[in-house]
This record gives C-alpha cells, structure tokens and sequence, in this order.
C-alpha cells in the first residue's frame, strides 16, 4: 500500500524535499483514469497526515465516473466557470494577457480558462472535508489542510498533479443535497487530480527573506537564504 514510485516504470521517483520544492497546481490533465492502486495509496498518504488529538476529522468523499460524480461534476464545472469569470476581471488578467501574452500571469490566466472548460472531464475530484466534533471555530482547518498537502505530495509522487480550490463553496448546498452531505460536515477543499497533460513552469515564491523573521516581528533572518536558482513571484509584499 505504501507509495513506491520507483516501481513505477512512467515516471521517475520524486525525493521528499525535492517533491516539495516543486509540486504544483496542475490544471491541464489528460484523460487517463486515475487506477484504483493509485488513488488508494494517494488517500491513505494523505490520512497519514497530523490533526489535534489525532483525531482524524478529515473526510475524502471521491468523485470518479459514478453517476453522482458526473452530476457533481457539472455543478462544479458551472461554479468553476462562473469563479473564474469573476476573478479575471478583478485580477486584471486581461490586462496581463494584453501587455504580454508569455507573462506567467497571461500563462496562469490560459491554464486557468482552460482548467474551468474541462472541469467535467477531470479523472477524479476529491471534496476534501471535515466531519465536525464541535462547534466550528476559526482554527479547525488546521486539522484537515496538512491531509489536502499530503494529498498533493502524494499524487506528485506518484506521477499525477492536483489543483486545490475553493470554488465549490458557491454551490456548496447543492452538492451537500446531491451527495447527501450531513449538516455538521464541511466541505473544506475541491481537490483536482489527474495525469499532467504537458509540462509546467517552477514554483516561485517571495523571496525566503520576506517571509522569515528572526526574535522578533519583521526582524530578518540573516540564515533564512533561497538555494542558488530559485525562481521568485512577482508579488511583493505589501503594507497593511
Ligand atoms: C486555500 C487555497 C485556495 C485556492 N483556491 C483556488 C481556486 O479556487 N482555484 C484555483 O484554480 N486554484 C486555487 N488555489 C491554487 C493557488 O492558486 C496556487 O496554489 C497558487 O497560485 C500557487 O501556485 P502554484 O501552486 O502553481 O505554485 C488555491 C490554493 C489554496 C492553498
């Protein structure tokens, strides 16, 4: 059941660090299905992962080829399609389109359209959830994200790619009907996972200086160094 890449004959092992320096959101997938070996060992990878108490609160409700997975599916892709709509024009990705087409923000911006247009089509969405044992409070998705991490890490390693979003949330009450989804859990990620259909760009962060602080509040850390190579984002970072 433990995952085992290197026995795998399509694709190369991923060593830990390295999988996390460069595991990230897919959005384009083939049509391959994802096998049931795969996508149980991806699921236990992902439950191995920590919560207060141990008390495992998180849920994984899979939508393959079922019947209610395809209608799921088309109320995500519908919801997706209208998330995207919205975030493009308040992102200004048209804009980025038209100032330069090759910009990492104009390649997001075709992935993403892209992504939201084949929404029905993705091999396997996983709603990531958390099946409540008190009252919901502002912290509780720290019992639940680091298995939606696990997740990805262990889709990547096993050669697939996911995207973890948020968008089901605008049609949250008609999955929670058409899943039969019970009141006290929530449904706290839409992951997609699928083989990756061609390559894409590294991860780029902000530069590690702005993001660590040494004894104290905005106090550098003059250790905290990027490796040689690393890729930055444009975001900068702002005031409050
Ligand atoms: C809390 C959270 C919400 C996200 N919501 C969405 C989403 O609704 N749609 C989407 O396409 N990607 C979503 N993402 C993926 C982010 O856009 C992505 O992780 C980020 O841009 C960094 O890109 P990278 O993973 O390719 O490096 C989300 C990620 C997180 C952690």
């Amino acid at each position: 059941m433990t995952a085992a890449p290197g026995d795998r004959p399509d694709h190369e092992p991923v060593e830990l660090l390295a999988g996390l320096a460069t595991t990230r959101t897919v959005r384009r997938y083939t049509d391959e299905a994802i096998p049931d070996d795969d996508l149980s060992s991806i699921v236990w990878h992902a439950s191995r992962a920590p919560s207060g108490s141990n008390r495992q609160p998180f849920r994984f409700l899979v939508l393959r080829d079922g019947p209610r997975a395809a209608a799921a599916k088309a109320v995500l892709g519908e919801s997706f399609r209208r998330g995207w709509q919205a975030k493009r024009l308040a992102d200004g990705y048209d804009a980025a389109v038209v100032a330069d087409d090759r910009s990492p923000k104009a390649r997001s911006a075709a992935a993403m359209q892209h992504f939201v247009d084949h929404l029905e089509r993705v091999p396997v969405v996983v709603l990531v959830c958390l099946e409540r044992y008190r009252d919901a409070n502002a912290y509780e998705g720290a019992s639940v994200y680091p298995a939606a991490q696990n997740l990805l890490l262990a889709a990547r390693a096993l050669g697939y790619g996911g995207a973890l979003t948020m968008w089901h949330l605008a049609v949250e009450a008609e999955l929670r009907e058409l899943l039969e989804i019970p009141d006290h859990v929530a449904l706290s990620a839409c992951i997609t996972l699928g083989r990756p259909a061609g390559r894409h760009g590294p991860v780029r962060r902000r530069p590690i200086a702005e993001l660590v602080f040494d004894d104290g509040w905005d106090r550098p850390a003059a250790w905290a160094v990027d490796p040689d190579g690393t890729r930055h984002s444009t975001w900068r970072r702002s005031s409050r």
